[in-house]
């Protein structure tokens, strides 16, 4: 109780000094990811991805809690029938685990596994779109000789697409950042090694993308800006945030123009990714990763695998959507004949 009033206390002074400001959240771990927002409880979930972690971030009172799943593990994105519901990426599956105070995730499912013909890739990140349908991607395994390419998938799942679900980009590299914009009728999307972000016209209806376009491309920004465009999120004013793996930075983005408009440095190289949270969606959480950096670079960035705010950006962000596909663990209605 004392620790909960000092930190809203430190977080209520942080607020009040004017302009942009980047704040450490949690302490390192290895590669923090997939950052997501619940709006239901003001909680921040993310990945800690190779130890399978699960955190969840209390922003009231700032209390940090985890759960280890087998296997490497991202995004985790909770349900719209149950917030702690939460539907998972781990390894080549979707899983759904319940976590709550009753049940402290041990009951898990595993609802679909994919990519079969590319053993070592696995999930990389994922968002549901407003129908709460699941857009999840995977990536070829990244290992000391760098990534195999072409062996990751961009998939659209729904309860009439489980085994296997839809695949909507194929190959792909890494399967990465994607954000719907306001309107609705635009998908934005990464595949981290080719430096571009990709704009999609959006048919929510029928979940189909087409007319494909280069929105943004590192190459146009070569001395400004480095590293390789990974996770990503949308304000309100349709501008995209862009997390920069190897860049230490999150850019902000005309998605219409490709303009490049601000840019937060970070205290950390590899920046994985981004998205808008806190009960007015101001504060822009970001993710970092330690997990590539040499003995040195992790002393010289201490902080690294840190999970940051950024507040005075003087904008939000639009809420995210849950994902709709079961309304409770043990609900057979969907995908459970295939299973
Ligand atoms: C992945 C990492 C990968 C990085 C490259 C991240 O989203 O989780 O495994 O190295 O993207 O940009
Ligand atoms: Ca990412």
């Amino acid at each position: 109780m004392k620790t909960s009033i000092i930190f809203v206390t430190i977080w209520a002074l942080v607020r009040a000094v004017p302009g942009p400001g980047v704040y450490q959240l949690t302490d390192p771990v290895d590669h923090s990811e997939s950052p997501t927002w619940d709006t239901r409880n003001n909680i921040l979930y993310f990945v800690n991805i190779h130890e399978g972690e699960i955190y969840k971030y209390d922003y009231e009172t700032g209390q940090i809690d985890s759960i280890k799943l087998d296997g490497e593990v991202a995004p985790a994105i909770p349900s719209k029938a149950d917030p702690n519901l939460l539907i998972a990426g781990l390894n080549r599956s979707v899983v759904a685990v319940e976590w709550n105070s009753e049940s402290p995730a041990t009951d898990r499912r595993i609802l679909t596994t994919v990519s079969t013909e590319f053993p070592t890739s696995r999930f990389n990140d994922g968002k549901a779109d407003k129908e709460g349908r699941l857009w999840i991607g995977t990536m070829g395994y990244e290992g000391p000789n760098g990534l195999t390419p072409d062996e990751g998938v961009f998939y659209e799942m729904t309860c009439d697409n489980f085994d296997p679900p839809l695949i909507k980009i194929a190959p792909v590299n890494i399967s990465n950042g994607l954000a719907w914009n306001k309107a609705n009728d635009k998908l934005y999307y990464i595949d981290t090694p080719t430096g571009q972000v990709v704009e999609y016209s959006y048919n929510n209806e029928k979940g189909e993308i087409s007319d494909r376009r280069v929105a943004f491309d590192m190459n146009d920004h070569i001395g400004v800006i480095t590293g390789s465009p990974d996770g990503m999120t949308i304000d309100e004013d349709d501008n995209l945030w862009v997390a920069l793996y190897g860049g230490g930075a999150v850019i902000k983005v005309d998605s219409s123009s490709g303009d490049l408009l601000q840019v937060v440095a970070l205290p950390a190289e590899d920046v994985t990714s981004a998205m808008w949270g806190g009960p007015d969606l101001d504060v822009l959480f970001v993710t970092t990763s330690r997990y590539s950096l040499t003995e040195e670079e992790k002393q010289q960035q201490p902080a690294a695998g840190a999970v940051f705010a950024v507040i005075g950006l003087d904008t939000k962000g639009l809420p995210m959507y849950d994902v709709d596909l079961l309304q409770s663990i043990n609900d057979q209605d969907c995908g459970s004949d295939k299973l």
